[in-house]
């Protein structure tokens, strides 16, 4: 009975995995332009708030991590499912992440600072949750440009643990959102705990239990 019920679900699942995977892939471009694409029609609508830029700098940046986080969690669900499929939607959720970091120091720089350089890097060298940004910000930039083909083909074996500082970038970008906001403030604790979770699944230990699941 438990093997009948098992083989009723498995099957639908093993075949159409790839159709599901390619449907997700769609889903991440979709769900991933569409905070751009309302963050202009209520920038246009005037909808946002009493302090635009802040509001847009927050909404970037939230993006930014949630993008980020995403494409730390395929590998893990890639193996807990037993689902190679989804490999794919790693790049993606990485582009895009670095490319709202993009808009987020864009923002920063032409909108909060209005390209004032000196104020920019007198108040940036002071701030300790802009130093740990910007490394994340620089982290994520370097993984997008050496994430085209061409380089993956010219690094060799050194292209893997290239790509494995984006689990650095995550923590910076995490710890960034904490020092971002006032102390007691809650906001970046559920992406913190994430993070940690994830962090946690490359422990060795539990890579270990996790092949021996397999
Ligand atoms: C590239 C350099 C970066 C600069 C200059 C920068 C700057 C800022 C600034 C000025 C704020 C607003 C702080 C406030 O509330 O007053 C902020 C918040 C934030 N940033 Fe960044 N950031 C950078 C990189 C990043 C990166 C790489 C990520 C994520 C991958 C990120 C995610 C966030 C988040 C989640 C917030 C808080 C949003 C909220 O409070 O709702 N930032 N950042």
């Amino acid at each position: 009975m438990k093997v009948w019920i098992s083989e009723k679900i498995s099957k639908p699942w093993r075949e159409n995995r790839k159709i599901l995977a390619s449907i997700l892939h769609l889903l991440i471009h979709v769900g991933s332009l569409l905070p751009l694409l309302v963050g202009l029609w209520d920038f246009w609508q005037g909808n946002l708030g009493a302090n635009p830029i802040l509001e847009v700098t927050h909404r970037s940046g939230k993006t930014a991590l949630t993008t980020l986080i995403l494409s730390l969690s395929i590998t893990p669900l890639r193996q807990l499912l037993k689902w190679n499929q989804i490999n794919k939607l790693r790049r993606p959720l990485g582009l895009y992440a670095a490319f709202y970091a993009g808009v987020h120091l864009s923002i920063y720089v032409i909108l909060d600072y209005g390209f004032l350089w000196g104020a920019l890097l007198a108040n940036s060298l002071t701030n300790k949750f802009i130093l740990v940004g910007s490394a994340a910000g620089t982290i994520l930039l370097v993984l997008a440009i050496t994430s085209l083909n061409l380089f993956r083909r010219k690094m060799g074996a050194s292209w893997k643990q290239l790509h494995r500082f984006v689990y650095g970038a995550g923590v910076l970008a995490g710890l960034h959102f904490i020092l971002a906001v006032k102390p007691g403030v809650l906001r970046p604790w559920p992406y913190a705990a994430i993070l940690l979770l994830l962090l946690s699944y490359r422990l060795p230990p539990v890579q270990t239990w996790v092949k021996k699941t397999r």
